[in-house]
């Protein structure tokens, strides 16, 4: 890693464009591979408005140069894996030119503490089924693969990684997962020109 990079929570002087930029550039190689996800599509406002007042938005930063990004948001959850207060995770992007430096790790890194500053016991995180990079980093960062979401053109994988003690056993946590995926396929399919569709009509 560069000796100049910082990683801080966002000043002021970044603009929201800035970081919009950042995101649209570190996921060409998905676009290019097909893997779209909605959020590098965000202008910099719309990004400020999805992190909010709850939510604290990471930069690495080499001399005046934003390189990468990575947003907790604090919110309430409804769903066995996240309920009541819990972190999402969202915005992770390093510049292609950037990239296998340890510059997301370093990141991370952070925003986990701020979220067991934060007294958070659980984080979560979606993304795009095919993004196979992101899937194998949250693994090897110890995050479960809880449940399976249908989005507009795409399904996503949504993961889990319990601060403390995690209260399941794996194999229950296997379970869940395996059933929403089934369930969730079974229901939906990607057309290419349509999207989401009920494969029977209900
Ligand atoms: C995914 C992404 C954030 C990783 O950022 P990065 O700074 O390159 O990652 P790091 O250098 O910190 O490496 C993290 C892990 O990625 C993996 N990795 C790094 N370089 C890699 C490469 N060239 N190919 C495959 N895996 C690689 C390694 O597993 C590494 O872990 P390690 O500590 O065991 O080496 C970045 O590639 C990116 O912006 N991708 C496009 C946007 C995206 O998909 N964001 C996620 C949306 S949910």
């Amino acid at each position: 890693m560069d000796s100049e990079l910082q990683i801080v929570e966002k000043p002021e002087w970044v603009s929201w464009d800035e970081i919009h930029e950042v995101l649209w550039k570190a996921h060409e190689k998905n676009r290019e591979k097909g893997v779209i996800m909605s959020y590098p599509s965000l202008s910099g406002e719309e990004i400020k408005n999805k992190i909010g007042d709850n939510g604290k938005l990471f930069v690495a930063v080499d001399g005046n140069k934003v390189v990468g990004t990575l947003a907790l948001i604090k919110k309430v959850g409804k769903q066995w894996y996240n309920k009541g207060e819990y972190g999402y995770l969202c915005f992770g992007a390093v510049l292609p030119e950037c990239s296998g430096k340890g510059v997301y790790r370093s990141l991370y890194k952070l925003v986990e503490a701020t979220a067991k500053q934060m007294d958070l016991s659980v984080l979560t995180r979606d993304t795009n089924e095919n993004n196979a990079r992101m899937l194998k980093i949250t693994k090897q960062e110890g995050y479960y693969f809880v449940e399976c979401k249908a989005w507009k053109d795409h399904f996503n994988i949504v993961r889990a990684k319990w601060l403390d003690k995690c209260p399941y056993h794996t194999w229950y946590i296997k379970t869940r997962f395996i059933l929403s995926k089934m369930i969730i396929k079974l229901r939906y399919k990607m057309d290419p020109q349509k999207g989401k569709v009920k494969r029977f009509g209900i």
